[in-house]
């Protein structure tokens, strides 16, 4: 996701914004700005790619003068990756410069009013609506920054971290947040706003955390906090421990775990955007109904963790949108010649969207001349510029190899992708897609519930950290879960591991189990908890140690299984989203008992762009 920076003080603010900049880095970005003001305007200068060329751009920040500015590292959400796209935005005067972290998700009824009152944009950014917005509110005013910044926030929904300076107060930076980090450095002779710890340690290791719209207007030798109506309020500084390694990953030991505890947010931030007054809104989708109504068949093409989200959603798309789906490994679907017919869609998911197996095989789907859409996490990526159609999953950038805040956001985007079909169909009533989106809004919560119980699920990991075989079964949506859960743990702990259909077992897999195999059955189908329980008595019979992620509080599974973790009750086609927390959780620790790399497991990369 985005970084902010800014900074007032005695120094030289460019190299420091920089600085700062080059410590949110690990963030995932496309562009890089500054704005400085220069003892008479506000300078702005911003670029496309790595930090490195706004730095050259800079002459490392020495070309831009200044003692006050705000810096931005983009990961971008709503237009393409570009130098006019970039942060910082100005105001038409050039007298406000702003920098943003988030998503503002009525823009676009921002932009309509604002252009309506003779603003002109000159970006596809959701984010200059704030800059003239502020400009808007800050001449309605008397021309006060706090009023301005206030006013704006009444307005805007969604999420943002803002760094803000008006060339009209020269000495006093603004920030605000509200579902984005954001935090303030109390340096000596200068104080700092940023998006992360990491970012200002080199110069303070005193900071504040700043609330949901809490307002904070930093100068040289001031810090002063406001509450969204402009009242002053009091905080309490924290000292920072971390080194700066820890700091990056957020105080988690690795990137992996950060991620895993990122899902919430990333899942509310995927699905959000996209439900309004009780309807579907995929506005990126650019489908009219007639176009939905005349589908007659969906392929549903990714790779890994991608794939399995897609024969999850098989079941989703089938069960409520009664389209017929056929899932493949884009590495097997670009040479097998499929049948493409009129009518298809072709869906590709990915989230890095540069895949080179998923690309291929978005090209042969087009060179078929079917309709594309690409669900990605990567803004700008190859997949989303070449599909026809993208929905993006916004999970922020994702660091750790194995996947799973981008799993859990593939997973809800083809929820809701389902549900807009099966309600455009005509295959459920209004009163169904409420309680259908009602269960998908819970979601975020119950995985904030599992992540609240991780310590038994560590005990059980450090138990198998010498299992040499682990097996993970279950039926229908089930044995999806199952075989993430598997390649979850093979890829980040070593250890040999197979998903399998439950009711597959008998047909040769069993002969493996062995006295203490591990098996993770997942049971989680009302319809099928009674077939999978019998499998797991079968192997269990045979020696297994079974563990069982289940929704079903009845004694049965307590009678079959030797342990049993529990996950909240969701709607039948949503559980992956609650099973695989646990699962993910297991492989985490399971890798770190066995002191691997569990970021950067041996042999992987966070994206194959090779064959
Ligand atoms: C999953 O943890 C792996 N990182 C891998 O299977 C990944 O899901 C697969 O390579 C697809 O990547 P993509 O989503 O970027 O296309």
């Amino acid at each position: 996701m985005c970084g902010i920076v800014g900074y007032v003080g005695k120094e030289q603010a460019a190299p420091i914004l920089l600085d700062g900049l080059s410590k949110l880095e690990y963030r995932g970005y496309d562009s890089a700005g500054m704005a400085v003001y220069d003892g008479e305007k506000i300078v702005i200068r911003k670029a496309t790619g790595r930090l490195k060329v706004l730095s050259e751009l800079t002459h490392d920040g020495t070309t831009m003068p200044g003692h006050i500015g705000i810096g931005h590292t983009r990961w971008a959400t709503h237009g393409e990756p570009s130098d006019v796209n970039a942060h910082p935005h100005f105001n038409s005067d050039q007298t406000i410069a702003v920098v943003h972290n988030g998503i503002i998700e009525n823009y676009m009824k921002l932009r309509k009013i604002l252009e309506e009152r003779g603003y002109h944009f000159c970006s596809d950014t959701d984010t200059e609506v704030v800059a003239h917005l502020l400009d808007y509110y800050y001449k309605k005013y008397d021309k006060n920054p706090l009023t301005a910044v206030t006013k704006v926030i009444h307005r805007v929904e969604g999420s943002y971290a803002l760094g803000i300076i008006f060339a009209d107060q020269p000495d006093t930076v603004y920030s605000v947040r509200k579902d984005s980090p954001l935090i303030v450095g109390v340096g000596n002779g200068g104080n700092l706003i940023a998006s992360d710890v990491p970012a200002v340690l080199k110069y303070t290791r005193d900071v504040y955390f700043i609330e949901n719209e809490e307002i904070a207007r930093l100068t040289e030798n001031n810090i002063e906090f406001f509450n969204v109506d402009g009242d002053p309020i009091e905080k309490e500084t924290k000292h920072i421990d971390w080194d700066i390694n820890a700091a990056e990953k957020g105080g988690y030991e690795h990137f992996m775990l950060k991620e895993i505890y990122e899902q919430p947010k990333a899942v509310r931030d995927t699905i959000s955007p996209r439900i309004k007054d009780g309807q579907i809104v995929i506005e990126e989708l650019g489908m009219s109904d007639d176009e939905i109504r005349a589908i007659k068949k969906i392929h549903i093409v990714a790779c890994g963790s991608a794939y399995h989200t897609g024969v999850t959603n098989k079941y989703v798309f089938e069960g409520l949108a009664r389209i017929p789906v056929e899932v493949d490994l884009a590495s097997e679907f670009r040479y097998r010649n499929p049948i493409l017919e009129g009518g298809a869609l072709v869906i590709i998911i990915s989230q890095s969207g540069e895949t080179a197996d998923s690309l291929a095989a978005l090209r042969l789907a087009k060179e078929r001349g079917v309709q594309t859409l690409g669900i990605v996490n990567v803004v700008g990526s190859s997949i989303a510029r070449e599909a026809d159609k993208v929905m993006y999953t916004w999970a922020g950038p994702e660091i750790a190899v194995a996947t799973t805040k981008a799993y859990s956001c593939q997973l809800v985007a083809q929820y809701l992708l389902a549900l807009k079909f099966a309600q455009v169909r005509g295959q459920i009533t209004d009163s169904q897609l409420a309680e259908y989106l009602h269960e998908i809004e819970m979601l975020p919560n119950q995985i904030e519930i599992l992540l609240g119980n991780k310590e038994r699920i560590q005990k059980f990991a450090n138990r198998y950290v010498a299992a040499k075989d682990v097996f993970f079964i279950g039926r229908g949506i089930d044995y999806a879960i199952s075989m993430e859960g598997s390649l979850k743990l093979k890829e980040i702990s070593y250890i040999h591991s197979e998903a399998y259909a439950a009711g597959e077992l008998k047909h040769g897999t069993i002969s493996l189990i062995e006295d203490g195999t591990l098996v993770a059955a997942v049971v989680t189908q009302e319809e099928l908890y009674k077939k999978t329980i019998s499998n797991i008595v079968e192997v269990k019979t045979r020696g297994a140690y079974v563990l069982a992620v289940t929704n079903d509080d009845n004694l049965e599974i307590e009678k079959a299984a030797d342990s049993v973790i529990y996950i909240p009750k969701t709607n039948a086609y949503f559980t992956n989203s609650l099973a695989i927390i646990p699962l993910q959780i297991f492989s985490y620790y399971v890798s770190v008992g066995k002191g691997l790399d569990v970021d950067k497991p041996r042999n992987l990369a966070k994206s194959v762009t090779v064959e």
